[in-house]
């Protein structure tokens, strides 16, 4: 028996080496050849001419399981440059293939193509990918399918049903006309015409009755619904008539189940959500609406889909309808979010970083800026409008920050300035009306030690318009430890923290006037956007580049650049 035993640990011997070595478990292969190019629709009784890949609106999914490595091969035959990007995978050392544009890429052009590589580690449940130039995400955008590794299973019974449920933004005219305009006028760009489940606005819209989504359920059965928020600039409420939800996952993560009447979900955020058919064969409806607490001009309709029975029975002539918090509800929302919380068990551990090195402490305003004589800008006189973090508006370089950070030898001060690590100018952030609107605009960046244990806090001000912000960063999934109304108070409001069992996620509300914590260890090395996932806001400069420095050895460096990237010129 000896030699065999031998063998066995000499090939576990081997595997274990490998996996240190890669720094991954070895799962499969995928490989998907996408086709950007604009398709023409009919919805809202008008046929407009959109981006998307391969036909397809919502676009296709990737299916994967944990520790898979993917590859999309990007073939641009659309008008324009586009870049795709993976919301939500970590990209271990590999920025090169994340896709946001002009940080780690520039634009696949018109008639070009680019391979780009997705290692799935950590992450489980449901992701997804969109479109990160101008604001093609509109219309390009696909759920990611995570399913647990061959050997492991759900943190709960296996669904009966497993089915991909994407919110989006539907705008009659061309979505590139709707964003010059506002960039010309320096005004809010114009609303979406519909909110869209699964590509559909559904029933409350006009000539759109007879495409309404539905989904098709047997009694008894219990559906994993994986939900995903790709809409432009609305956060939204969904409800399922008579039927609670149990959410069970988010971003990629699982989180303790928690049965709720409704899901509060930022753009850029996924949830996960099993529902059980457990009422009477019938129709019920998935509705979706916005939540709003803001005074800027935001789409004010309804969408709407159904669950149906299978089985005999007759059409019900009223449908039920799920009722909501009110639109400007901020409580539900908060409520909501506070009963996220990652499962923390020995299968699914967390590390919360509590040996803090970096504190950052950041404030989130829109803003103005005076425009030059007579270039047509329309806000309060002759201003545009802006957006900030710690009162700096991001400015895009024209060249991948990525390559240049690697071209000038990882020399951050070559390629952009240091965001300050605090506001500018000290104030009473969420009370103080009357400071100014106006701010300033660069190219800064956040620089982190690599294996930095970092807390940002997320502060909305009173400057500007007030709202709710979706803020998001690459590269990393974080621990959400607190959130709260007001002015954050550092004496008083971590040791509130929850550092037992807060959910790890990459998106996340900052309320109104109000605050967000998080942390997370800077041990990804590259270059990664952080910013808000309103499009309106990201294009105002609501954003940065956080830069983790590599390590000292390979396997904590970033990886070399492939042996092509789309160029710049
Ligand atoms: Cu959903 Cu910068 O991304
Ligand atoms: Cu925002």
């Amino acid at each position: 028996m000896k030699p065999k035993m031998g063998l066995i640990s000499g090939v576990l011997g081997f595997i274990f080496l490998s996996a240190l070595l890669f720094g991954k478990a070895h799962g499969a292969v995928h490989s998907y050849y996408w086709v950007v190019k604009e398709t023409k629709f009919t919805k809202l009784c008008t046929t407009s001419t959109v981006l998307t890949v391969n036909d397809s609106f919502p676009g296709p999914e990737i299916h994967a399981q944990k520790g898979d490595t993917v590859f999309v091969t990007v073939q641009n035959d659309g008008p324009y440059g586009i870049t795709i990007h993976w919301h939500g995978v970590r990209m271990p050392r590999n920025p090169w293939s994340d896709g946001p544009e002009y940080i780690t890429q520039c634009p696949i052009k018109s008639g070009g193509n680019f391979t780009q590589e997705i290692d799935l580690s950590t992450e489980e449940g449901t992701l997804w990918w969109h479109a990160h130039s101008d604001w093609s995400r509109a219309t390009v955008h696909g759920a990611i399918k995570v399913s647990p590794a061959n050997g492991t299973s759900y943190p709960f019974d296996e669904p009966d049903g497993d089915q991909t449920i994407v919110f989006s933004s539907w705008y009659k005219a061309n979505v590139m006309d709707v964003l010059d305009e506002s960039i010309s006028t320096g005004d809010d760009p114009n609303v979406s015409d519909a909110y869209t489940i699964n590509g559909e606005p559904g029933d409350l819209y006009d000539c759109s009755n007879e495409t309404m989504y539905s989904l098709l359920v047997e009694k008894g059965k219990t559906y994993l619904l994986r939900i995903l928020n790709s809409i432009l600039n609305e956060e939204m409420f969904f409800a399922i008539a008579n039927h609670s939800m149990t959410v069970v996952g988010s971003d990629g993560a699982y989180v303790k189940p928690f049965s709720s009447d409704y899901l509060f979900i930022t753009p850029g955020q996924t949830m996960d959500v099993l529902v059980t058919a457990n009422n009477s064969a019938s129709y019920y409806y998935m509705v979706l609406t916005p939540f709003l607490d803001t005074d800027s001009s935001y789409d004010n309709t309804t969408s709407r889909a159904l669950i149906k029975y299978s089985g005999n029975y007759t059409t019900p002539t009223s449908i039920p309808t799920p009722t909501f918090p009110n639109i400007s509800d901020s409580i539900s929302a908060q409520l909501f979010v506070v009963r996220l919380k990652s499962l923390a068990d020995s299968a699914h551990p967390i590390s919360v970083p509590k040996n803090i090195t970096r504190q950052i402490f950041m404030t989130v305003s829109v803003n103005l800026f005076a425009c030059p004589n007579s270039t047509g800008c329309t806000v309060d006189g002759n201003n545009k409008l802006a957006a900030s973090l710690n009162n700096n508006s991001f400015v895009s370089p024209s060249t991948a920050l990525l390559q240049e950070y690697y071209d000038n030898n990882y020399n951050v001060s070559l390629i952009a300035d240091e965001l300050p690590n605090k506001p500018p100018t000290p104030f009473n952030y969420s009370t103080v009306a009357n400071m100014s609107t106006y701010t300033k605009e660069g190219t800064q960046v956040i620089t982190f030690e690599y294996g930095d244990e970092v807390e940002i806090v997320f502060q909305g001000t009173k400057i500007g318009a007030t709202q709710n912000h979706p803020m998001h960063l690459h590269g990393y999934s974080f621990y959400l430890v607190g959130t709260g109304s007001g002015d954050f108070d550092n004496g008083t409001d971590p040791s509130r923290f929850n550092l037992d069992d807060p959910p790890e996620v990459n998106t996340i509300a900052v309320p109104r006037l109000g605050w967000s914590a998080i942390r997370f260890k800077a041990h990804n090395p590259g270059v990664w956007f952080m910013h808000c996932h309103f499009e309106r806001h990201t294009t105002w400069g609501m954003a940065t580049a956080v830069i983790v420095k590599n390590g000292d050895t390979n396997e904590t460096s970033m990886r070399p650049p492939p042996s092509y990237m789309p160029p710049c010129s």
